[in-house]
């Protein structure tokens, strides 16, 4: 069995994947042509977008495995087609599927060429917007943070949950210092719960998603604050038909147990405080889990010298509470 072969098999065994196997091939060959970069421009590329200097050999010594088969450069053509078609598209767009190790070291780098190649496309989608350089790469620089990601969670080079960099190379996803801004869509809950509290909303109102990227440090509320006031002003100028008033976050730093475990004074509790709460999802430790410690399950015991926060979710976890997340929404 060949490499693309197995490929193309997992995808249509899979039920996520055969929708999305549907998809590319509905959207047919690239309307623009798909330059897989040569070794000395995945280098480049790779460097001016973050991405971990010791793993940058690994990717270019994949590239023959994607460069030289002809199905292979057949999906990813149909991947980067994908991206351009939906570009700026809020909402409602196939997911990316993460492709199993089994396959081989394409599962680990089959996505970074197809964000690679994509590169050029959201560049010209973001300079068609008149949007500052620097605030293009700001965004898309989060590749290189989820190759670090990847290494936290897997100990080895690649791309950590690869659908996520959709949202980047799409330009529906900003960031502006601590926390990134996805133009996302409001939904029914959401919306019941904003009009309750007496403002109005419809559940296909555009919104912003706020995300906390990871490898930055503390989020003191000044930082959040900053990157509000900033992305503001960005979507006003740049985007203008993206509201702002209202913001949403999905997270694990939202369990609504957070406050019993951590001091008021401590950042994720007055980052809970900005948030009217309105779903709490299922408790099975996932979140906190992968996102501390790259990890599919707590820790029994905390390391010599963990945090505070570290002891606190083992410490409830191991008298046998566990932990979830929650969403909810905020006045920006
Ligand atoms: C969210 C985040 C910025 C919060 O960090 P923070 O601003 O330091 O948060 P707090 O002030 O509430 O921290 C309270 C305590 O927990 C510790 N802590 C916070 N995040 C921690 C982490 N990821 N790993 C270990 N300890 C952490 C702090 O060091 C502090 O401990 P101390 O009192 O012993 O010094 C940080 O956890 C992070 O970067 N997480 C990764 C990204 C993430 O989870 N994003 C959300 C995805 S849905």
């Amino acid at each position: 069995l060949t490499v693309s072969t197995a490929l193309r098999d997992m995808m249509r065994a899979d039920e996520t994947a055969a929708i999305l196997l549907v998809e590319l091939e509905r959207l047919g060959p690239p309307a623009r042509p798909v330059t897989i970069p040569t070794e000395a421009q995945v280098v480049e590329l790779l460097t001016l977008l973050n991405a971990p200097v010791e793993d940058i050999p690994d990717v270019v010594e994949a590239r023959p495995l994607i460069a030289d088969d002809p199905e292979v450069v057949w999906l990813l053509e149909r991947h980067v087609n994908f991206l351009d078609h939906y570009t700026g598209v809020v909402g409602g767009v196939p997911r990316f599927v993460e492709i199993p190790p089994q396959i081989g070291p394409l599962s680990r780098f089959f996505y970074l060429y197809v964000y690679m190649c994509a590169f050029p496309n959201v560049r010209k989608y973001h300079a068609s917007l008149g949007i500052p350089d620097d605030v293009s790469l700001e965004i898309l620089s989060d590749l290189g943070r989820n190759m670090r990601v990847n290494q936290k969670r897997t100990g080895s080079s690649g791309l950590a949950a690869p659908w996520w960099c959709m949202l980047h190379f799409r330009g529906v996803i900003y960031q502006f210092g601590r926390i990134q801004f996805e133009r996302a869509i409001l939904g029914e809950a959401m919306a019941e719960s904003i009009n309750a509290a007496g403002f109005q909303a419809n559940p296909t109102d555009q919104t912003l998603s706020l995300h906390i990227p990871d490898f930055m440090g503390p989020f003191p509320p000044v930082a959040i604050d900053a990157s509000i006031a900033r992305a503001k002003e960005f979507f006003a100028k740049y985007i203008p038909e993206q509201p702002t008033e209202f913001g949403v976050c999905y997270s694990w730093l939202l369990d609504d147990q957070m406050p019993d475990h951590l001091s008021a004074d401590s950042n994720i509790i007055r980052f809970h405080n900005r948030f009217h709460l309105i779903n709490q999802w299922d408790r099975n430790d996932s979140g906190a889990a992968l996102f501390l410690w790259g990890l599919s399950t707590i820790p029994a015991k905390p390391r010599e010298g963990a945090s505070t926060l570290e002891r606190a979710i083992i410490a409830h976890h191991a008298s046998g509470g566990h932990w979830g997340g929650g969403s909810g929404w905020t006045r920006l």
